[in-house]
């Protein structure tokens, strides 16, 4: 694969046409990937639901599927590169073979795995213990939504001290600026920890539109400075992709903020 990468890459993303709530089909499947280039998005990991309640996910088939969705981009044109990856909820992580749990991994290469958040984290430190002992880095999509984290953003600054990245939805940084959602995200992202931004996207256009990861980078942007976004929403995700380690990450600018700090507006210490 090839690591140089100038544009954003996009580490969550419902983009495999007719298995999950992603497009229904090919035709809309496109639509997505070519919103996704005119965005401004080179590289997007397909990351189908991988939990009980869509039984048509399989992860023997990403790989397969994947190939399926290449063969048609090329025919449209579309200079889109895919790998394959899926949201995998906690219960069917732990639940799951080792064979399969490394076919859900970016790019299966067995690396970094992508945690779906559930709302109840209890006990959530030791449950992603046992992922992180197999060797996988834990991505934790959304853990902005998780109403278990709202009322106790120690536990998941306590998961990014372990190693544990968050995947903050480019939506959660644009959408309703007085949200507890809202702040939290923004706080994930000024907290100095290394985190990603994902579009999450389900569509090309509507409901959870591919194109918002562009504004959320813009977003992103204002609250870290251009370096740090761009970290955020291309480099550290290509290396998550690739299988590679994380890359040093620029200093936040404007001035990083601590964890408990960063919701009251008050900085305690530069970057
Ligand atoms: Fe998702």
């Amino acid at each position: 694969m090839n690591s140089a990468a100038s544009g954003l890459v996009d580490i969550h993303c419902h983009l495999l046409p007719g298995i999950d709530d992603g497009p229904a089909d090919m035709q809309d499947a496109l639509v997505l990937a070519r919103a996704a280039v005119d965005a401004g998005i080179d590289t997007v990991a397909a990351t189908p639901h991988l939990r009980a309640d869509f039984p048509d996910v399989h992860p023997e088939e990403l790989a397969d599927r994947c190939r399926v969705l290449r063969a048609a981009m090329a025919q449209h044109e579309i200079p889109l590169r895919v790998v394959s990856g899926a949201e995998t909820s906690l219960v069917w992580a732990l639940q799951c073979d080792r064979q399969q749990l490394a076919l859900a991994t970016y790019a299966q290469h067995a690396e970094s795995i992508l945690i779906e958040t559930p709302n109840d984290v209890t006990g959530i430190q030791e449950l992603l213990y046992v992922l992180r002992a197999q060797g996988l880095r834990v991505i934790l999509a959304h853990p902005e939504r998780s109403s278990g984290f709202h009322a106790s953003p120690d536990h998941l600054e306590a998961l990014c001290c372990q190693g544990v990245v968050p995947q903050v939805d480019a939506g959660s940084l644009v959408h309703r600026p007085d949200s507890s959602v809202r702040r939290l995200a923004e706080r994930v992202v000024s907290s100095g920890h290394p985190a990603v931004i994902a579009s999450d996207a389900h569509r090309g256009q509507s409901w959870r539109p591919v194109t918002i990861l562009a504004q959320a980078a813009s977003a992103a942007a204002t609250l870290v400075g251009p370096a740090r976004a761009a970290w955020m929403t291309s480099e550290a995700p290509l290396a998550i992709v690739e299988g590679r380690e994380l890359p040093d990450a620029p200093p936040s600018r404007p001035a990083r903020r601590s964890w408990w700090k960063a919701g009251r507006g008050r900085p305690v210490r530069a970057a």
